[in-house]
């Protein structure tokens, strides 16, 4: 069982991998409606450990390209093809070049920038006339939700959500996408949200338990909980039991821009 005192070698990736492993299906599905197809060329922003960038990657094919960009590429050693250029590229500073891409794709990337609403509007300048843009943000107040009830895994949840709004995320930023993502003028074609059940002990806790083990030395330095009690939190989330939360629920819309 991982401890909090005892981190696994390079965590960060392993959670990346594990909410890319939570989340991917339900993004493979949006992007198999919205068409992706050989030759298309595709920005994935926030690329994380390169699971969905790998996925387009496959279905663009020779003649197409993807650009996997993140401001900490570091995690997407390994995710190579000829047609996929990984970026270290700060989003807030270096825009998206305009008219460039058939397709822009993020997930959970704006919910942790500052200057959200106007990344997201360069988001749609990217686009070719007639591209696609699909944006999944989350919003984590679902963690809350415990069965049977736990006020220690509550308290937790709330620690989490109050520590990313000091830190200058929005963790609720999941419901204000939709109304945001009409402000950029783009055609509206469709919106979806997901999220698990995921039970105490299982592999898909350890999603959870890895973001909270991220963020433990945070919560803690600045009083939101004590560190025993982040540690009785970790383990009540690894001992197997009945106890079930909800992961954070991802929110999707996407849209086109208009063909000139
Ligand atoms: C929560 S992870 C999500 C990763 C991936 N999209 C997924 O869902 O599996 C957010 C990613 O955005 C990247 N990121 C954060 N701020 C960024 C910025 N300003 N520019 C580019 N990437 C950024 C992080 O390094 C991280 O890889």
């Amino acid at each position: 069982m991982q401890h909090l005192a005892e981190p696994e070698a390079d965590p960060e990736k392993v959670r990346l991998e594990q909410v890319a492993a939570l989340t991917d299906p339900a993004t493979i599905r949006y992007l198999e409606q919205i068409g992706v197809r050989e030759g298309w060329t595709c920005a994935e922003v926030g690329a994380g450990a390169g699971s969905i960038a790998r996925w387009l990657s496959n279905r663009v094919g020779h003649f197409g390209k993807v650009h996997a960009i993140d401001i900490e590429p570091k995690y997407m050693e390994g995710v190579t093809a000829p047609n996929l250029e990984v970026r270290q590229q700060d989003i807030t500073t270096t825009p998206l070049e305009a008219g460039t891409y058939d397709l822009v794709h993020c997930k959970i990337l704006l919910m942790h920038l500052a200057d959200r609403e106007r990344v997201l509007g360069e988001f749609a300048k990217a686009l070719k006339p007639g591209g696609y843009l699909l944006v999944e943000e989350a919003d984590i107040r679902s963690i809350q939700r415990v069965d049977p009830p736990s006020p220690l895994l509550t308290r937790a949840a709330t620690a989490l959500e109050t520590f990313f709004y000091f830190g200058g995320a929005d963790p609720g930023y999941g419901m204000k996408l939709l109304p945001a993502f009409r402000r950029t003028g783009l055609k509206f074609l469709g919106t979806d949200c997901q999220l698990t059940a995921v039970q105490a002990g299982s592999p898909e806790m350890q999603t959870v338990a890895l973001s909270l083990a991220k963020l433990a030395p945070m919560i803690t330095k600045i009083g939101l909980m004590g560190r025993k009690e982040v540690e009785a939190a970790f383990d009540q989330l690894q001992q197997p039991s009945d106890t079930v939360l909800y992961t954070p629920i991802t929110v999707a819309v996407w849209g086109q821009r208009a063909e000139d």
